[in-house]
């Protein structure tokens, strides 16, 4: 049952009733990761464009590919069918701990040809291997096929990480949007535009029985929270440039100081390493000129005109759709100048989950199960839906998009929640718990329904933009701002 498009969601719930069931969902699943990560990699470009660096942020594209393979011999094989290293030699360079992304292509990592074969031999070793294994509902690591989605999961993480990459290249482009017109609202649906008064009190935020779900997002606790209001879709592109029109990059009064730092960086600024991909690719340089960052990235100026770069073409920055590629800064200098504030990761999810009426947390904004047409996820275009589509994927409060589309960045630093236990490695979440990283949710266009879900929790330092990165506001109902 290999799915050969990734914008096919999955039928099925992964907690499949019978072991044989969730087995073959399972089989399905990886036939259908690995075709979208060869749709990324070799079916589309060739050797030096797979082993070349496009960024010091991002990995070549063949390191992510024998990478998945690698983490899938680690846990699929060994971790769960008991198997020994295939090539214990080759471990140390697919692990992201070993070797920064800068470092990466210095390495001596498999061409093109072999990578694909090792993971081709990974795979065959673990579709031979699955009807044996055992799903033990005492064993955590395989209970519910856990460890078998945490490997579909981790597969399309680095899809949209390979997505990002190909956002960051420079020449041809390498990959078709598969639609070609903007994704526009159903005209009887309305406008969304405005706020939502989400009433105070408490409702239930992470989960304790997903079977797939991470361990950062687990254990289900109670939080009670004052009232507020959230918007109902994310900042759009027009809303964003009448910021920069009224002069938004340039008054320190919207701006966390460390946001004015990074904002006022001047192009060329090497320092800390981690401010490259605003400043020296992807044709952003021309927003981001000596005065520092102007616009988002990928964003620049033509004869009174924005224009962005997408994955390779030119075109008009669309004024309805979520405006995308911005830093945390960014996000929270616009949030303040609009008089609001970005939403905490709890208001988000709250907004996102809790159904009122019955006193319960959903897994997905709208219910339960994952349903095709509701959230633009899965690449099904190469971008954002624009500003009242999709409303059928409202939340029980009718807040919009909050899946899909863009992820959006929360006020929230990263950290585990109470009686947090790390599960099954520490290097997955608990090594990035901590102030210095800031909390994103609901996934963006590029992310795959399996690989998030309402209370899915991502992360990235403040001044990432290279993520297909946006936001909403909420504001405070007493008018405090935080
Ligand atoms: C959850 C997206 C922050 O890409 O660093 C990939 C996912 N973990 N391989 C990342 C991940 C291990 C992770 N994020
Ligand atoms: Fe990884």
């Amino acid at each position: 049952m290999t799915r050969t498009n990734p914008r096919d969601a999955p039928a099925a719930h992964p907690a499949a009733a019978d072991e044989d069931a969730l087995k073959e969902l399972i089989a399905g699943e990886l036939g259908a990761v690995r075709d979208r990560s060869f749709g990324l990699t070799t079916d589309v470009l060739d050797e030096a464009g797979l082993t070349s660096q496009v960024s010091p942020l991002m990995s070549p594209l063949v390191w992510d590919l024998a990478h998945v393979g690698n983490y899938e011999e680690l846990w699929l094989l060994r971790a769960a069918a008991g198997a020994d290293a295939m090539r214990p030699e080759i471990d140390g360079l697919y692990d992201a701990f070993e070797h920064p992304r800068a470092e990466r292509p210095s390495l001596p990592l498999l061409p093109p040809d072999e990578a694909r074969s090792y993971i081709g031999t990974v795979r065959a070793k673990v579709l031979d291997s699955l009807p044996s294994v055992r799903f033990d509902t005492a064993d955590p690591l395989t209970s519910g096929g856990f460890v078998y989605g945490m490997v579909v999961q981790h597969e399309h993480m680095h899809d949209e990480t390979m997505l990002a990459t190909h956002q960051l290249r420079k020449g041809a482009p390498a990959l078709l949007d598969p639609v070609a017109e903007p994704l526009r609202k159903d005209p009887s649906a309305g406008s969304g535009i405005g706020e939502v008064l989400i009433e105070a009190g408490p409702f239930q935020m992470g989960t304790s029985d997903d079977p797939w779900a991470y361990d950062n997002e687990r254990p289900a606790h109670v939080v009670d929270l004052p009232a507020y209001y959230i918007d109902v879709e994310p900042v759009t592109n027009a809303a964003y440039i009448s910021f920069m029109e009224a002069g938004g990059y340039d008054d320190p009064r919207w701006w966390d100081p460390a946001g004015w730092e990074w904002r006022a960086h001047h192009a060329g600024n090497h320092h800390a390493g981690n401010h490259h991909a605003g400043n020296h690719h992807a044709g952003n340089h021309r927003a981001d000129g000596a005065g520092g960052k102007r616009a988002p990235a990928f964003w620049h100026r033509e004869g009174g005109q924005w224009l962005r770069r997408r994955f390779g073409r030119t075109e008009p920055v669309p004024p309805d759709e979520p405006v995308q590629h911005v830093s945390w800064y960014e996000a929270d200098a616009y949030a303040r100048w609009a008089g609001k504030r970005l939403p905490t990761e709890a208001e988000w999810e709250k907004a996102a989950r809790w159904d009122p009426a019955a006193g319960r947390s959903r897994r997905f904004p709208w219910g339960d199960a994952y349903e095709e047409g509701r959230a633009n996820l899965g690449q099904r275009a190469l971008r954002p839906s624009e500003t009242g589509a999709y409303a059928s994927g409202a939340s029980a409060y009718g807040v919009r998009r909050l899946l899909g589309d863009v992820w959006e960045w929360t006020s929230s630093d990263f950290g585990g929640y109470p009686g947090f236990r790390s599960f099954p490695y520490k290097e997955y979440s608990e090594v990035f718990f901590g102030p210095e990283y800031k909390v994103l949710r609901g996934g963006s266009w590029a992310t795959h329904p399996l690989a998030v879900r309402g209370s899915f929790r991502n992360w990235d330092y403040p001044i990432r933009r290279q993520i297909f990165s946006g936001f909403r506001c909420a504001r405070s109902v007493d008018g405090e701002w935080r």
